[in-house]
């Protein structure tokens, strides 16, 4: 059936195509194509018309492609997954994911070209327009319950940052336990939710959420400095190679955390933080509830602050930067 992502997938290049062509070429009216174009606009995808030229998008933009995500992975990742869904809108991932229940021993991956509801950690709304950003979700079965997950969302991290280096990003640091920095800036948030008991069996949805194409209107709802990988230089912002390259190193390394926890990550994660030594405040909620030095990270993940009576060990909370007195 030809709809608006139809009408997308003939603009998606860049090049202009008439409305007679667009109409021809997917066998529909002009008139559903006008309409097909308007929906475009109303998903904040914005469109030229050029007198004898006919249309074009302003950004171009790569659609998701399941197909071509999937024949990139190596067959260790493809063996993982059990299930992989993209969806064309949806309020959550991480909610889609924790209410599609696993089938099986492997991974239930969902990725979307929007979110309506998208969710950040401490209840924050993560930023989701259609057709520019990576918002995935995985999910999978732990055996042993929540305590065998202890710091993954700090492997999640470094995993990340891997895929985007592979990608040509640099300058990329962690700000514990996971937010994504470029210069300072954040591209991109982790948000794990689970689901079942948490002595036994768990279902963990790890969600990524990564800012390729920003559009800067809407971002103006982000409380905070961000950045995304088109604007970095010598990076590739296509988003299927970078969904692959994600779900090649963050399947694989479910398998290895669920046996090993969060060691084998751990130096890798203090070679990247982006607070190491820096004079940090350590909230929970609106209580800071300690300050001191960063000093990286235990097996645990937790954070060792040298709080000037030795080090301290935290597990929860968000860390910022301490003004200078
Ligand atoms: C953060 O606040 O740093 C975490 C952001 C996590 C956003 C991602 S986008 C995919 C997945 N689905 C959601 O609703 N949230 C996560």
């Amino acid at each position: 059936m030809a709809d608006y992502r139809s009408v997308l997938g003939l603009l998606a290049g860049g090049g202009f195509c008439s409305g007679e062509e667009i109409g021809r070429r997917l066998g529909v009216s002009r008139a559903a194509v006008w309409k097909h174009l308007q929906k475009l606009e109303e998903l904040d995808i914005n469109i030229e018309s050029v007198r004898g030229r006919g249309y074009r998008l302003v950004q171009p933009l790569e659609l998701i492609d399941p197909k071509a995500v999937f024949a990139g992975l190596s067959g260790e990742a493809a063996t993982l997954v059990d299930h992989f869904e993209l969806l064309e809108s949806v309020d959550s991932t991480n909610r889609h994911a924790l209410d599609a229940g696993l089938r099986g021993d492997g991974c239930y991956v969902c990725t979307a070209e929007r979110q309506t509801a998208g969710r950040g950690r401490r209840g924050k709304a993560w930023i989701s327009p259609y057709g520019r950003n990576i918002y995935l979700s995985i999910a999978r079965r732990f055996e042993s319950g929540i305590g065998a997950i202890e710091g993954l969302s700090l492997a999640v991290g470094v995993e990340t940052v891997a895929a985007l280096q592979s990608r040509g990003a640099a300058d990329l640091a962690l700000k514990w336990p996971n937010d994504i920095l470029w210069r300072g800036a954040k591209v991109a948030g982790i948000l794990l939710e689970i689901a079942g008991n948490p002595e036994g069996p768990t279902t963990v949805v790890v969600g990524i959420g990564i800012n390729v194409s920003m559009s800067a209107a809407l971002a103006r709802g982000i409380d905070q400095p961000w950045a995304d990988l088109a604007s970095m230089p010598g990076a590739d912002a296509g988003r299927n190679g970078l969904l692959t390259a994600l779900l090649d190193r963050l399947l694989p390394m479910l398998v290895r955390f669920e046996r090993d926890g969060f060691g084998p990550w751990r130096e890798r994660w203090e070679s990247i933080d982006a607070f190491r030594d820096a004079l940090v405040v350590l909230k929970i909620g609106e209580r800071a509830v300690a300050a001191g030095r960063a000093r990286g990270v235990d097996e645990t993940g937790a954070i060792a602050l040298d709080t000037g009576d030795g080090l301290r060990y935290f597990n929860g909370g968000e860390i910022s930067l301490r003004e200078a007195r």
